[in-house]
């Protein structure tokens, strides 16, 4: 079956798209890519997310970001010479406008919530394709905090029965998966370790192109030691972190700059990593472009072999993506594919809605 993967994540950069060839036996990529938002469309989605704004703004930016959605994967299948007429089933996870895991009391009631925008029945009608779409939500009903959910993804590719491995995505949150050697899916454990590119990126607009200007400055120490007693990096998982701790509030608040910035990225990884005995760690996300970051996390990692997931037969940019190729994929058969050690879930559920 052809399945094809949508998302943006929560750096707001662009819609990457994977076009993945899947059955019982394995998968493959046929095609992968990325259409960077226009910065308007970019500063429209920041200003709706975690922010007062009007419910205009989220109803249309719904169904506009359905449209480029939709044309993101028109052309990536150009890109790749794959008529879209070929894919049987797309999977989309949207873009992330508001995620609170953890329940805060509302109306009385305690209440989780979470909201993807990029209406699926946009997508459908524009490509012929039938979308899955909104997969958190169905975690969540389940007591689950709806994140992280690429655990199921790297389970699949990188369970090893000699290794103890840690899967790691820089994007704009940092998440790790950790998978002992011989794991059942019981076993896994993953948790977002906190900012991935997201404070980097406020600093150096877009974003520091590998880290050159976090090189050239000075870790601003007083301020990193007291950002790292942040209670967050100490709490046991499962636990999710978002536009919420890192967005413009944090900059304005910490004043802080490019190179402490890094560094409290790279420290708080390497803090999440060295809590688990692991001989491999493999990096995924947009992280992995910022030399600078990747070098410094090797460096608080001594004896721990630092890959790329590419090294491992995954494209570094599109793994996310095909991660919702894959839970469309498992949605489409109706088989649950949450992690409920993951997410804190009640138990394993069907994730998904389906436009026709
Ligand atoms: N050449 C580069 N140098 C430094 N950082 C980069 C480079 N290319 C991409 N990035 C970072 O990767 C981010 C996008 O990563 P991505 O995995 O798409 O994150 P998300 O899943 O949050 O959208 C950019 O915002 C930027 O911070
Ligand atoms: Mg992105």
């Amino acid at each position: 079956m052809r399945v094809a993967g949508l998302i943006s994540g929560t750096s707001v950069d662009g819609i990457d798209v994977a076009i993945l060839d899947i059955g019982e036996g394995g998968m493959s990529l046929a095609g992968a890519g990325s259409v960077a938002y226009p910065a308007d469309v970019r500063g429209a989605i920041l200003a709706a997310s975690n922010a007062d704004t009007h419910t205009a703004a989220i109803a249309r930016l719904n169904f506009f970001l359905g449209e480029l959605f939709a044309e993101a994967l028109l052309e990536v299948c150009d890109r790749a010479g794959t008529p879209v007429r070929s894919i049987d089933l797309i999977g989309s996870h949207g873009q992330t406008i508001f995620h609170e895991g953890e329940p805060v009391q509302f109306l009385g009631r305690r209440v989780a919530s979470t909201m993807q925008i990029g209406e699926g029945a946009i997508i459908a009608r524009r490509t012929g394709v039938p979308v899955i779409s909104d997969f958190r939500v169905g975690d969540m009903a389940a007591g689950g905090r709806g994140a992280p959910l690429v655990p199921f993804l790297d389970y699949r590719l990188f369970r090893s029965e000699t290794v103890s491995r840690i899967a790691l995505n820089i994007g704009g949150i940092a998440n790790i998966t950790v998978i002992p050697r011989g794991a059942k899916p019981e076993d896994v454990i993953a948790f977002d370790t906190g900012p991935g590119n997201m404070v980097m990126d406020q600093l150096a607009p877009p974003y520091d192109a590998d880290g050159a200007k976090a090189r050239a400055g000075a870790v601003h120490q007083a301020l990193l030691d007291q950002l790292l007693h942040d209670p967050y990096y100490a709490a046991q998982p499962p636990k999710t972190a978002g536009r919420e701790q890192y967005g413009p509030d944090f900059v304005a608040r910490t004043g802080i700059d490019i190179a402490t910035a890094a560094e409290l990225t790279a420290r708080t990884i390497a803090m999440a990593i060295r809590n688990y005995e692991a001989g491999e760690v493999i990096v995924s996300g947009g992280g992995v472009h910022n030399g600078y970051l990747m070098e410094r996390i090797r460096a608080l990692l001594p004896g721990v072999r630092v890959a790329t997931s590419a090294e491992y037969g995954m494209d570094i940019d599109a793994k996310e993506a095909v991660l919702f190729a894959v839970l469309a994929y498992e949605s489409w058969f109706g088989r649950p594919c949450n992690v409920p050690s993951a997410t804190g879930a009640r138990l394993a559920v069907v994730l998904g809605k389906l436009s026709r």
